[in-house]
């Protein structure tokens, strides 16, 4: 019976310590992804819905292209189709304009797949 407790108590532990590490990474993904938007917050603001040169990112993730109202987008993007999933997204930062061509949003190139799951990491936490 005793050996029963101390079984629990350690596996208990050991979940516990799992899920401290993940909320621990999960926090420095974001915090990584923070330091990588810095190549797109000139263009898209975070601190309110409101749009700046380019549209709000906020709830992007699973969101469809190009259906912020009231957001001027190029003809290419309204006509793409897309979904904004974590595939696509992943594509658009590598290379927006190769996914869609005729887009207005400048080329952004980010091809480091560690850097997309961080700047990820940061695009659905807001
Ligand atoms: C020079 C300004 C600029 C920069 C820098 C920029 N964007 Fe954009 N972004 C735009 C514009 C303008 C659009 C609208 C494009 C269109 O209508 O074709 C856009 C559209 C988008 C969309 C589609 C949103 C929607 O509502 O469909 C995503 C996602 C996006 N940008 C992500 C990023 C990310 C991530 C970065 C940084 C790696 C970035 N952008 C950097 C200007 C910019």
């Amino acid at each position: 019976m005793k050996r029963k407790i101390v079984a629990m108590s350690i596996l208990a532990a050991t979940i516990s310590f799992t899920s401290l590490a993940e909320n621990n990474n999960e926090a420095m993904m974001e915090t990584a992804g923070k330091e990588i938007f810095k190549k797109c917050s000139a263009c898209h603001s975070t601190d309110s819905s409101k749009n700046t040169f380019g549209p709000s990112l906020i709830g992007v993730v699973n969101r469809k292209a190009a259906s912020i109202p009231r957001f001027s987008y190029s003809e290419a993007l309204k006509k793409s189709g897309l979904t904004w999933t974590e595939a696509n997204l992943r594509r658009w930062m590598a290379g927006n304009d190769i996914l869609v061509p005729g887009t207005r949003m400048r080329h952004v190139q980010i091809t480091d797949v560690a850097e997309q799951n961080y700047l990820l990491a940061y695009l659905k936490s807001l």
